[in-house]
């Protein structure tokens, strides 16, 4: 009788860049409670990027200490799972401490490291194998960069795990990783399911400072009990494994082999063309990230660098005094080709489809005629032709014809709409995407064999959201082939 009105409660934790978020989910997919902590982002030089790993653990505890007393009473928890950025190097010694502050996923300090990889691995070996060619922000060139620049700490370390599989170890005294974030590795063989020891031994590095790679609805370990206590959490929680952000936001959002033709577009402050995959088929030059899903598929994701962030940093720069929404309403009044400016959105170097963290960006063809609306209109349609790049890259290897519209900028009505119209497929607007905490906390339900949240995910089906059917492209066609035509701008070399 007792258990007839107890509801079943999955917890979710993502570990993110700005702030960790920790969410309660019931059996029917409802957010029951939630709690987010920040702590800093450290840029120790120019191109550098940090977080204490110790800060994260800080703000996880003191987080699941508030998510535990707001929980419902009737609630019964069942699992924690994790998620957070990918990429991250939390190197550790033979006690478990932390050696020193981790490198981030957008780090840019790699750049020689990245090119020692090159030299000691084929290009193309390192596609077929990992999926990916080396790239800056990746978890090995982080590695590699220590033993080459910080030999000390290099000799310390015993142990390299992924950010979110850091607080799995502090919480259970376990080290594990799934096979999302060890795909964000460059060191992870796609078809042995194994770190690629061949790769390692090129790169002169033991494999043994990687832990075992366990699926990501693998119960990895039990909240320690004076952990338990303190955060009130149940003795023994089972804490499951878990997925980087993509991979659990897709999740999160019923996307993958269940539903193959069916992404997601998000405008953040980067901007991210999700498309899942049965078999890993990367893309022969490397232009797109391919990584392993939470689901056991695998998805590609195109990244832009500078999306939602570009036009904050367009604001910051040139009308500080106006809201985004003003901003949004001029651009309103401008026609599709913004008056004949073309902005490129390289703000921060790119990724898809360039690979390039020298790329700067640029606006072209103004003239006297051109005023703040038209300005801003270019921006809009910067980004979604970089979008456009990016996802004429992942269609023929992972075809969607449609795509939920998530991040802050898919908010705007024109962007959105503007977006549909480039793209040239409709994109499902949600109220309710909670991000990559709730993917966590789906796979921790599922883990605990609550019945499945996937119906939940139906909202996202063509008779539940509200669609944004791609209207007349003709209108862009001269402004994208402008954008193409100009190329991309190299920065001064430093
Ligand atoms: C993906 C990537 C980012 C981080 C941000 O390749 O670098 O999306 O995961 O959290």
């Amino acid at each position: 009788m007792a258990g007839r009105s107890q509801s079943i409660i999955g917890l979710g934790l993502d570990v993110g860049t700005s702030g960790l978020k920790a969410l309660a989910v019931d059996e029917h997919g409802q957010v029951v409670a939630e709690a987010e902590e920040s702590y800093p982002l450290l840029t120790p030089r120019p191109g550098w990027s940090e977080q204490e790993p110790e800060a994260w653990w800080a703000a996880a505890r003191t987080a699941l200490k508030e998510l535990s007393g707001r929980l419902p009473a009737s609630g019964r928890v069942v699992a924690l799972g994790l998620s957070g950025q990918m990429h991250g190097m939390v190197a550790l010694d033979g006690k478990g401490s932390v050696v020193r502050p981790a490198l981030l996923w957008n780090d840019q300090r790699t750049g020689d490291a990245v090119r020692a990889i090159e030299r000691a691995v084929p290009r193309r070996k390192l596609i077929e194998r990992t999926g990916n060619p080396a790239i800056t922000g990746f978890q090995v060139a982080k590695v590699v960069w220590l033993k080459a620049n910080e030999p000390d700490a290099f000799a310390a370390t015993e142990h390299v795990l992924f950010p979110k599989d850091f607080l799995g170890y502090r919480l259970t005294g376990e080290m594990y990783a799934e096979p999302s974030d060890a795909s964000g590795s460059n060191v992870f063989n796609l078809h042995a399911m194994a770190w690629d020891g061949d790769i390692l031994g090129a790169l002169g590095l033991p494999a043994r400072l990687w832990p075992q790679v366990v699926p990501s609805k693998a119960v990895v370990g039990h909240v320690l009990p004076r952990l338990a206590e303190e955060l009130g959490l149940p003795e023994g929680l089972d804490v499951v494994a878990g997925a980087g952000d993509n991979a659990a936001a897709g999740y999160g959002m019923g996307l993958g082999q269940a539903r193959p033709r069916l992404g997601s577009v998000s405008l953040g402050t980067s901007g991210v063309v999700f498309a899942p995959q049965a078999e890993p088929k990367p893309d022969p030059d490397g232009r797109v990230h391919l990584f392993c899903h939470a689901d056991g598929g695998y998805h590609l994701l195109g990244v832009t660098l500078a999306a939602a962030g570009s036009l904050r940093w367009f604001r910051d720069t040139f009308a500080a005094n106006r809201s985004f929404d003003e901003l949004l309403e001029l651009a309103a009044d401008v026609a599709p080709g913004a008056g004949g400016v073309t902005f490129k959105p390289y703000l921060a170097g790119e990724r898809t489809p360039h690979l390039d963290p020298d790329l700067r960006g640029s606006l072209h063809g103004l003239s006297l005629a051109t005023g703040l609306p038209e300005l801003v209109r270019a921006v809009l349609e910067g980004v979604a032709f970089s979008l456009r790049d990016a996802l004429s890259v992942v269609s023929p290897l992972a075809p969607i014809d449609r795509a939920l519209l998530i991040g802050g900028g898919g908010r705007s009505k024109l962007w959105g709409r503007l977006l549909a119209d480039v793209l040239e497929i409709p994109l499902g607007i949600s109220t309710a995407a909670h991000g990559a905490a709730y993917g966590a906390a789906r796979l921790a339900l599922e883990t605990a064999g609550a019945p499945s949240p996937l119906a939940e995910s139906g909202r996202y089906d063509q008779r539940d959201a509200r669609w944004l059917e791609p209207g007349d492209y003709e209108p862009y066609a001269s402004a994208y082939r402008r954008y193409r035509e100009l190329g991309p701008e190299q920065g001064a070399s430093s």
